[in-house]
């Protein structure tokens, strides 16, 4: 790996933009018939986004010897699934914002129905995308496919997640379950990303184990800082509205433990993320991605 790839600002920047070109590739075209949907799904994909999920499938793929060319479809699709479930979460039906990447939130520009469908096609299309892509085997295919679907879905996956999160709305519940609902819609989704990597490096299945438990910590980690930025943040950092989460009286960490406990369970689960990388080859970017997670500002 050359020595500028750790320099992590630098990695995330040129991550992005590769994955942002095979979006642009692969996403339905503006000037292509229903023009409404196909906006609608462009305005949220390039309304920004810090491309997290692709850069951990680029980050744990080349670590682990895979050439760029052969992660970038998949790095495409998680961030694809990703925009789905974040414009569905904005919807007024389940945490109803009006703000999403600095710009008006999917259904308040092109309506509900509209939000709808645009999730329901990137969805589709993150499927089909890598069914196609010849650079994978078919075994491989249908290895990231399937695993994809259990981390989209239920019981264990975002779906499932999402489901909790908005039934315990306004209502005590355990630590336990919330690091649950935290793990499942959140965490699902960047440890399948880290594995796909692993997965598309065609390493051993004991390594494949080992990047997915150290992304566990960190999905688990990315939401627990999510929780904490809503309280600390500003909505003009953030792009999405601030203090939501009290306002609607979300189970969240901040909620359950307070601000400086939370803070505190955050470094206890970046050091369980850290020490899963002691088994892993070639995980300094690995670690400076943990890092950034801890240290995120937005
Ligand atoms: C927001 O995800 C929702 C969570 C799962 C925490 P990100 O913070 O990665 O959002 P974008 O992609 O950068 O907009
Ligand atoms: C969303 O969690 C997790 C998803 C699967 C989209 P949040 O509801 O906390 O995400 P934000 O804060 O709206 O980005
Ligand atoms: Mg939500
Ligand atoms: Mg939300
Ligand atoms: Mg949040």
């Amino acid at each position: 790996m050359v020595p500028e790839k750790y320099d992590l600002k630098t990695f995330l920047r040129a991550s992005a933009k590769e994955v942002d070109e095979e979006l642009d590739r692969l996403l339905p075209p503006a000037h292509e018939e229903p023009y409404v949907l196909h906006e609608a799904i462009r305005h949220s994909i390039f309304a920004g986004g810090k491309r997290f999920r692709p850069a951990l499938v680029f980050a744990v793929g080349e670590a682990l010897g895979a050439d760029r060319a052969r992660l970038v479809t998949y790095a495409a699709a998680v961030e694809m699934i990703h925009t789905y479930s974040l414009i569905h979460d904005d919807l007024p039906a389940m945490d109803d914002d009006n703000l999403r990447r600095g710009v008006p939130t999917c259904h308040v520009k092109f309506g509900e129905a509209t939000a709808i469908l645009a999730g329901d096609v990137l969805q589709a299309l993150a499927f089909k995308i890598v069914a196609a892509d010849e650079r994978l085997s078919s075994e491989t295919r249908v290895r990231l496919i399937t695993d994809l679907a259990v981390a989209a879905g239920t019981p264990t996956g975002m779906a499932a997640g999402q489901q909790m999160d908005l039934s315990s709305e306004g209502i005590e519940i355990s630590a336990e379950l919330l690091k649950e609902i935290h793990q499942k819609k959140t965490g699902a989704m960047i440890a399948a990303s880290a594995r796909a990597g692993a997965v598309i490096a065609r390493t051993d299945k004991a390594t494949q184990d080992k990047v997915a438990k150290f992304a566990e910590m960190l999905g688990l980690l990315y939401q627990i800082t999510d929780d904490l930025l809503d309280v600390t943040q500003t909505t003009d950092v953030l792009g999405k509205t601030a203090g939501k989460d009290e306002s609607v009286e979300k189970a969240t960490y901040p909620s359950i433990y307070g601000i400086e406990k939370s803070r505190e369970l955050a470094g206890d689960v970046y050091s369980q993320a850290i020490k899963e990388l002691e088994l892993i080859n070639n995980s300094e970017l690995l670690k400076s991605i943990a890092d950034y997670v801890l240290h995120r500002t937005f």
